[in-house]
């Protein structure tokens, strides 16, 4: 096949060097080939939405008589599933769809499309900038997709990136392809009502809908019948979930949704993201504290440490307040962890402004973060209303002091774990050993320890903590 041809396997290099998304797969790791059938292969990149969207798609492929594949050489369709978030997520996507075209030129008739957020901001651009692109379709289309490969195996490239106030993919069961068998994802809701100014959330994934908390529960019962021992609740801001059940007018909010999945068996750990500050409730917190299995970790975004940034970034919190949320937290969940996201050099931001979000950083003691330059938008509130004024070596600089700072907290934070004990679900052996395995505890924290060959993936065990780095905790296990 294709590894004999020397431009070809020179060409299987160039693939694997690029790539940076994940790749959906088959059990055998070389891709199988069903006999007669269509293949499709499809990479993700973005959020863990995003992710559990390509879940979606590739239920909805199957069901049109697809087959996955992670060998893009043999398939039929090749899809990418996009993010928009900041410039440069959407240049790697460029650089992939260079690639795409190689593989195109090699098996013509190969389908080509573009999914997500990337395929909903650029629209039909997209068609006439990228000429390889068969297909185009946004977050709340994927229906549509088996109509669009038809017409587009007809040469009729297709389009839909229509906005919907009513999809949830609610009866669609997601087909998990590459799943450690042990933890998934649940979508809850979709979109984003919030209009955080330099953020493209809200162009590319529309009004924010919540989704029937019954089959919510369904698709987790479910997870747990087949051996799944976490959910995570995914949603832009899961605590603005509600939802009206049409047949009694009752409402159900995120933390009645969180305990009728913690209900489910105290063995399914329960997790959720992401959570806006402004709108995590003290009946959140509550529900957390009684609950066991739902895990003491909270996923909190700042983006900034300073109120007058706050405000042009459309946060509608203060420090203060945020501050105050942090010791609510806390003060009710003593064991709670709690991890951010950090954007820096924001429009007009201020060498003490900046400051602000590092000692932001310090009080909230987050166990980690994630933390980015700011990168404008089109079309966003900042672009529109502000300067992206703050020079690319200031916002490099500051980024690697937060980058710093967080790495010396992250450090701090776990070595406080030595000599803890914690409860701990094995998800598989450890990146860099088969002869360790790795799981996570409550607090989201990844430890690795040696196998028990009594223990396998998807079993509880504790561990003791004897050592740790900025990122994981070392162990033991315990009786
Ligand atoms: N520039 C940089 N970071 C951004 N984020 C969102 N939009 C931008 C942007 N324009 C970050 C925020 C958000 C995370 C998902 O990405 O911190 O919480
Ligand atoms: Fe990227 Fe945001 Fe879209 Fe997720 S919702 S894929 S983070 S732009």
């Amino acid at each position: 096949m294709y590894n004999d041809n020397p431009t070809l396997s020179g060409l299987k290099k160039e693939i694997d060097e690029s790539k940076q998304g994940e790749v959906f797969f088959n059990e055998d790791p070389e891709g199988v080939t069903v006999a007669g059938s269509k293949h499709f292969y499809i990479e993700s990149y973005g959020c863990q939405m995003n992710f559990s969207d390509s879940e979606i798609v590739a239920s909805i492929l199957a069901e049109s008589g697809y087959h996955p594949t992670r060998n893009m050489e043999i398939s039929d369709l090749i899809l990418i599933n996009t993010c928009s978030i900041r410039e440069k997520a959407e240049e790697t996507v460029r650089k992939r769809l260079r690639i795409f075209d190689k593989v195109k030129q090699h098996r013509p008739g190969t389908l080509v499309g573009v999914l997500g957020c990337m395929a909903e901001r650029l629209k039909s651009k997209f068609l006439e900038q990228e000429k390889l692109v068969d297909l185009v379709v946004g977050p709340d289309a994927y229906r549509d997709l088996p109509a669009l490969i038809a017409n587009a195996e007809e040469g009729d490239k297709g389009i839909n990136v229509f906005l919907s106030r009513e999809e949830t993919y609610a009866d669609i069961s997601p087909l998990r392809l590459g799943s450690n068998g042990v933890t998934a994802f649940i979508s809850i809701m979709r979109g984003c009502d919030n209009m955080c100014s330099f953020c493209v959330v809200p162009f590319t994934r529309g009004r924010e809908r919540s989704r029937n908390a019954f089959s919510v529960v369904a698709e987790a019962s479910d997870l747990y019948e087949n051996g799944y021992r976490e959910v995570t609740l995914l949603g832009q801001n899961v605590d603005s979930y509600k939802w009206e059940n049409p047949e009694d007018s009752s409402r159900i909010n995120f933390a009645q949704l969180l305990e009728m999945v913690a209900r489910i068996h105290p063995d399914l750990r329960v997790r959720f993201s992401t959570s806006h500050p402004k709108d995590i409730t003290d009946e959140v917190l509550h529900t957390m504290a009684r609950y066991e299995n739902i895990c003491k970790y909270i996923h909190l975004p700042v983006q900034s440490g300073n109120s007058r940034v706050l405000d042009l970034m459309n946060r509608t919190y203060s420090r203060e307040w945020y501050m105050d949320k942090i010791r609510r937290i806390y003060e009710i969940m003593p064991d709670c962890t709690i991890s951010s996201d950090i954007i820096a050099g924001f429009c007009t931001e201020t060498e003490e402004e900046h400051q602000e979000t590092l000692s932001m950083i310090e009080f909230a003691r987050y166990s980690m973060s994630y933390m980015f330059m700011y990168s404008e938008r089109p079309g966003t509130l900042a672009e529109r209303k502000l300067t992206d004024d703050i020079p690319e070596g200031i916002k490099k600089r500051r980024l690697q002091e937060i980058v710093q700072l967080q790495t010396e907290i992250s450090l701090q934070h776990n070595q406080q774990d030595i000599g803890k004990t914690y409860k701990v679900l094995i998800e598989g052996n450890s990146k860099k050993s088969d002869q360790d395995f790795k799981g996570r505890n409550s607090q989201n924290k990844m430890l690795v320890f040696p196998k028990r060959s009594d223990l396998q993936p998807g079993d509880y065990c504790y561990v003791k903590v004897d050592d740790v780095t900025s990122a994981t905790l070392i162990g033991t296990i315990v009786d």
